[in-house]
């Protein structure tokens, strides 16, 4: 599978979000990743539909929402209304996930889902037919700019393993601390979408550059193309 990078706005400057997302795009980014914090499911509190539809109203990408909340399934319908291609929930977060990720499909939207670090794949495993995307947070949501937890590497790899003995084709994404230095471990377990804050928007030389070397560190296309694959880049 081509590995596809997820700038994620968390990082960017808010004040400028249009020209952000904009320069994701240009850059080749393959979506746009919108973390939504409610302040009880993570402790921070960040943005909502309002701003998932400036996002959508700024770029064709496709655009995944991260739903770090409680209830998740209270907010399906606004997300839908605000343009979004993908809602990922969280496991622990949803009383009845099956159920859930029915109502996120049923409103033309991929049914993603999201696995705190402490949660098994086990614990999704009787969903995984019905998901596009598993999301292995490999920091404690609620925050960026955190380091990469290396024990992730053997979730990523069960399920990677699940994916392939279910014959099943769902995105592994990663999600936390994903720089140059840690996209080429993830991808080696199995990750096939990799999600980036502070490495994409927090880039001293700018979103085009950092992009490069995500994917030039991950082995993708970009790589092949340019024989760069030096992990320590970046
Ligand atoms: C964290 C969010 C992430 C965050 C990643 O709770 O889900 O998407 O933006 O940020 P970095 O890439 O800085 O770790
Ligand atoms: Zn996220």
């Amino acid at each position: 599978m081509p590995i596809q990078v997820a700038p994620s706005i968390l990082a960017a400057d808010f004040g400028r979000l249009a020209e952000e997302v904009q320069a994701a795009e240009q850059a080749g980014a393959d979506w746009i990743h919108v973390d939504v914090m409610d302040g009880r499911f993570v402790q921070e509190i960040t943005m909502g539909p309002v701003v998932a539809r400036a996002v959508r109203r700024a770029t064709r990408l496709p655009m995944a929402v991260h739903l770090m909340t409680v209830e998740p399934e209270r907010h399906l319908a606004a997300f839908a209304r605000a343009g979004a291609t993908s809602v990922f929930v969280h496991a622990e977060a949803c009383q009845h996930l099956y159920l859930t990720l029915g109502q996120i499909a049923a409103l033309g939207m991929r049914p993603s889902v999201a696995l705190n670090p402490a949660t098994p794949p086990a614990q999704v495993e009787y969903v995984l037919p019905l998901v596009g995307a598993v999301l292995v947070m490999t920091v404690e949501p609620g925050e960026g700019g955190q380091a990469f937890i290396p024990e992730m590497l053997r979730k990523i790899r069960a399920l990677a393993d699940l994916r392939a003995s279910l014959g099943l084709a769902f995105e592994v994404e990663v999600d936390g601390g994903i720089t140059p230095t840690t996209a080429p471990a993830a991808v080696e377990a199995g990750a096939t979408v990799l999600v980036a804050g502070t490495a994409v928007f927090g880039a001293a030389d700018g979103v085009a550059a950092a992009i490069a070397r995500l994917r030039a560190a991950a082995g993708g296309p970009a790589a092949r193309r340019t024989g760069r694959g030096d992990a320590s880049s970046g």
